[in-house]
């Protein structure tokens, strides 16, 4: 049941009367909106002062700031009879359990939900996290979760209702683990309870990486009806400043997306501390704003999370205010506090707008499936050595084409790696196989599909102790996941970067180390964080960083350096390692 189209009852404005709102707003499905991710305080986690830690939901829907508020994380869940887990982290939120389960009982934010509904805001619940533990193996597995949660959060029938009578507005997919199986069927069975109930509308909403396309919801994404998609431009190699790929998920949400009006929002940290990556202050990302304004898919602007976007000064009188605000009515909020800092505003400008044309007709099917470079549409011929070109870098296979004087040359990558286009677009070297079968990229570079890194699960073994411990849920069995991917690696010069997602019940400490082993011929000269040091093949990049808290979520570390080869070819991802 997914072809029932969204039901737009436009603005709920009729409870939204605010006193002392400087501008009027109110969540709109077809509008443009401002949403926060609320519940894990990460805020406090990095390190915050206790007087700026996550307040409970309510006091967040007391003025026009938030649209959107999405509550993290339902952490824990592998398909029906297994109980989910629910976390709010620290705040008082006066939860206790559910006789005989783990199951939260939180009759204070169940208020809150109704507090926040009543002033217009929608409340979504997030599934999954980055260091939850979760997946499934089965569309039936699935589709019977599906029906757990609306008995329990939705509209439905249970005896544990961790939020009472109180009706969340829909879910939220921040899927970064496990498996990719099974989401399709979770959201047409949601979306037949969603029909099921024409007192309202209800959202399936989704929180991608950046790297087209998603490694765990790619295939959803393309199948299932999305309302609103927030990337995370954080985290990973993307940010506003850097590598960008929005015209990429615009031109996902025009051509492939099942709902040809979903809306893709702008994922950024609410502050410095927010994520590893991806923060911009507040005078590029109102340039950024103005620039996505353009784009037919431009739903608004997602943050992780309130208590770092409030806690966040940097612009009066917060990040959180200051952007709604900018988002809303197009102007700066009257105090003008903007830091005037750099604000290159080449957010559109980095060689990831070459991405628009690119879209692939190959899912991601597994955790771990990526597609290499893949037509644009129809079936380009393959290049051929010898045969002409003008520039630029292809896939042909395993093979990788580079353009050379008017003439693809043709250099075969070494058995069981293939062709892969580089995070930018603009290359291609030779990578371990993800999975995705080998084919033919367009013979022109600027076509070329970013490709996705294959993931690297590991154990971490560490002796530093849970500092706060209730903020990432107890995992299965491995520790962090190491994804690297490829920036760009033109001529002899290349880009990479290591994604690190923490899935420990503890945060990543200050000192950590990143090994891995180099290709022949491979030279890492310079690393974002850390001290690299190379003996023959191996590679060790050390962290010591007194000043800057431990770290809940993620890690990305940016290397640069040089080959000697013809092509660039990938770290073997079984020979990363990270530890803490
Ligand atoms: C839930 O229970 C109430 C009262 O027993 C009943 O009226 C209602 O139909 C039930 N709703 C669903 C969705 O089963
Ligand atoms: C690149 O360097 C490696 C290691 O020093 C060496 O074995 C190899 O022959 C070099 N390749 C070329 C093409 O120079």
């Amino acid at each position: 049941m997914v072809s029932s189209s969204l039901a737009i009852k436009g603005a709920i404005g009729a409870a939204v009367m605010l006193a002392s709102a400087t501008i009027s707003q109110a969540f709109s499905a077809d509008g443009i909106n401002y949403v926060n991710y609320w519940g894990q305080n990460s805020y406090g986690a990095a390190g915050g002062a206790q007087s700026g830690w996550q307040k409970n939901l309510a006091s967040y829907c007391e003025d026009s700031v938030e649209d959107v508020l999405v509550l993290s994380f339902l952490t824990t869940f592998f398909g029906t009879g297994n109980e989910p887990v629910i976390d709010f982290s620290n705040t008082g939120n006066g939860c206790t359990t559910f006789d005989g389960t783990a199951l939260l009982n939180c009759p204070q934010i169940g208020q809150d939900i109704k507090t926040c509904q009543a002033k217009g805001k929608k409340i979504i619940l997030a599934l999954g996290g980055a260091s939850g533990s979760y997946g499934f193996t089965s569309d039936s597995q699935a589709s019977g979760f599906a029906d757990t949660l609306w008995n329990t959060f939705g509209a439905g029938n249970s005896s544990t209702r961790p939020f009472g009578d109180a009706v969340i507005d829909g879910f939220d997919l921040d899927i970064e683990g496990g498996s990719a199986t099974g989401y399709t069927a979770m959201i047409e069975q949601l979306r037949t309870h969603y029909a099921s109930d024409s007192s309202k509308d209800y959202y399936i909403t989704g929180a991608p990486q950046c790297p087209f396309p998603d490694a765990y919801l790619g295939d959803a994404l393309n199948n299932a009806w999305f309302d609103f998609v927030w990337v995370q431009f954080y985290n990973n190699y993307c940010s506003v400043q850097g590598t960008f790929n929005f015209d990429t998920w615009d031109n996902w949400a025009s051509t492939q997306a099942k709902n040809p009006n979903v809306k893709v929002y702008l994922g950024v940290p609410g502050s410095t501390s927010a994520a590893s990556s991806g923060y911009v202050p507040y005078s590029t990302l109102t340039t950024t704003i103005d620039s996505l304004k353009s784009y037919k898919s431009f739903g608004g602007v997602m943050m992780w999370d309130a208590s770092q976007a409030y806690g966040n000064t940097d612009v009066s009188p917060n990040y959180a205010t200051a952007v709604s605000s900018y988002l809303h009515s197009g102007k700066s909020s009257s105090s003008g506090g903007a830091s005037t800092s750099a604000a290159s505003s080449t957010s559109k400008g980095s060689a990831s707008s070459t991405g628009k044309a690119s879209t692939t007709s190959a899912s991601a099917t597994s955790s771990s499936a990526a597609a290499s470079a893949t037509p644009s549409s129809g079936t380009p011929a393959c290049p051929t050595a010898g045969g002409s070109c003008t520039s630029g870098y292809a896939c042909a296979g395993s093979s990788v084409a580079i353009c050379d004087n008017g003439k693809w040359v043709l250099t075969a990558c070494p058995s069981s790696l293939v062709c892969t286009a580089s995070a930018d677009g603009s290359s291609a070297y030779c990578n371990y196989n993800t999975g995705a079968a080998s084919t033919c990229a367009v013979s022109n570079a600027k076509k070329l599909v970013a490709g996705s890194a294959k993931v690297h699960s590991l154990s971490v073994t560490s002796s530093s102790s849970p500092k706060t411990a209730s903020a990432i849920p107890k995992t299965k069995s491995t520790d962090a996941q190491v994804s690297y991917f490829v920036d760009t690696s033109k001529n002899t010069q290349f880009q990479a970067s290591f994604n690190v997602r923490n899935k420990a019940n503890k945060p990543i400490s200050n000192k950590w180390t990143l090994t891995f082993t180099a290709p022949d011929g491979q030279q890492v000269q310079k690393s974002s964080v850390g001290k690299v040091s190379q003996k023959g093949n191996q590679v060790t990049i050390t962290a010591n960083r007194k000043k800057v808290p431990a770290i809940m979520e993620a890690i990305v570390v940016d290397v640069s350096g040089s080959h000697n080869g013809t092509v660039f070819q990938a770290v073997d991802p079984n020979t990363i390692d990270f530890s803490w």
